[in-house]
Parts: structure tokens; C-alpha cells; sequence
């Protein structure tokens, strides 16, 4: 499997995913970062690790679809088959999405349909629920609205501020995604409807 990561920050699921392919855990090789912000950290990393990276200014493109032809030149030139969304601060178009239907997911740090959109982490501790988590999914047109792949559990502690929890649903998102993608890799995952199955190994 060849898998294509967009990113917009700091990257510390690009990095997991990234060491996850070093011990052979990933079933999956990185060939393309696709960041929309050329400051990001995100970027750094990808050269670090030797992954070709497509880095663009959404302002300097006439409309989203112009700059999203551009990225699914960059996927086909790679014959990229799984584009793993990891922090991306953007919605796809419908098109692209169409496009690629089934091949995209992404890692959101909520128990969804629980805290969709930005900042899913402080409004879980505004709301003050005693659990939240982690859900990778598939994209849809979506936000955070896909069928559910995989979820994982966080217990919010007392005294837990959102920088606090942030930390310990990273290591879970770290843990987990590599996962994922390896369970694409081995060609385990179908989706039917909403229901997604991943089958034993
Ligand atoms: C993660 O919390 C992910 O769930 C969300 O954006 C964050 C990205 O963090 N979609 P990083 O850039 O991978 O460190």
C-alpha cells in the first residue's frame, strides 16, 4: 500500500505514522505529505524522513477546486491508494472526496458523533463528560461525519484542563492510527453503508 498523509500542524500523527513505517508496523509506505501551511512543522518532519512533500498557499489558487487537482496529480503520480487525513485543517471538496470515495479517513480526537469541528478536546472538557476518546473514520462530505472505523476510550480526570487531557488522547491517537492503517494494508477494512467490518487476521 502506498498512503499519501495531509497535515496542517504539528504533525505528531505524521511522526508515528513515520516510525510506525521504520519497524515495519505500517504495512503501508508514506510516499507524499500534503500540507496546506507552508510554517507547519508537519513539513520539517516529512523532509526528516526523506517523504516527498506537496506543500500549497490555498490563497494563491483561484478556488479549492484548482488547488485540489493539483494534490490528485501529486496522488496519482505516486499511485497512491489510502489518503490518511492527520490534522488536516481543511474540508475536502465534494468532488475529491467523491473521487476518492473509501480511500479517505481521518483521526479526530472526540468520541464522534460527540464534539465534531475544531477544538473537540476543549469542548469536551467545557461540556465536562467524564469519558471521551479518540475515533478514526471515513471522510464523507462531510465534517466528522464518516463511518466509523475505530474508537478508542480516554477517561477525562478531575482537575483535567484541556492541555492535560490533550496529552494522553495524543498517545492514544499514535497508538491507534498506525493501526488503522495497517488494517487497510492487510485488506481487512469493508464498508457497507455506514457499517464498517474489519475482518480477524
Ligand atoms: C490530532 O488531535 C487529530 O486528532 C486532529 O488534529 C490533531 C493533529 O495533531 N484531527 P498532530 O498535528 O498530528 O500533532
Amino acid at each position: 500500500n502506498r498512503i499519501a498523509v495531509f497535515a496542517s500542524g504539528r504533525g505528531s500523527n505524521f511522526q508515528a505514522l513515520v516510525e510506525a513505517q521504520r519497524k515495519g508496523l505500517l504495512g503501508a509506505e508514506i510516499r507524499l505529505l500534503v500540507c496546506d501551511k507552508p510554517e507547519a512543522p508537519v513539513v520539517e518532519l516529512a523532509k526528516a524522513a526523506d517523504v516527498d512533500v506537496f506543500v500549497f498557499q490555498p490563497k494563491a489558487y483561484a478556488s479549492k477546486e484548482a488547488y485540489e487537482r493539483e494534490i490528485a496529480a501529486e496522488l496519482d503520480r505516486r499511485d497512491v491508494d489510502l489518503l490518511v487525513l492527520a490534522g488536516y485543517m481543511r474540508l475536502l471538496s465534494p468532488s475529491f472526496v467523491e473521487t476518492y470515495s473509501g480511500r479517505i479517513i481521518n483521526i479526530h480526537p472526540s468520541l464522534l458523533p460527540a464534539f465534531p469541528g475544531k477544538d473537540a478536546i476543549g469542548q469536551a472538557v467545557e461540556y465536562g463528560v467524564k469519558m471521551t476518546g479518540v475515533t478514526v473514520h471515513f471522510v464523507d462530505g462531510g465534517m466528522d461525519t464518516g463511518p466509523v472505523i475505530a474508537q478508542r476510550a480516554v477517561e477525562v480526570r478531575e482537575g483535567d484542563g484541556a492541555s492535560a487531557l490533550a496529552e494522553r488522547i495524543h498517545e492514544v491517537e499514535q497508538r491507534l492510527y498506525y493501526r488503522v492503517v495497517s488494517w487497510f494494508a492487510e485488506g481487512r477494512v469493508s464498508l457497507n453503508g455506514r457499517h464498517v467490518t474489519i475482518a480477524d487476521n
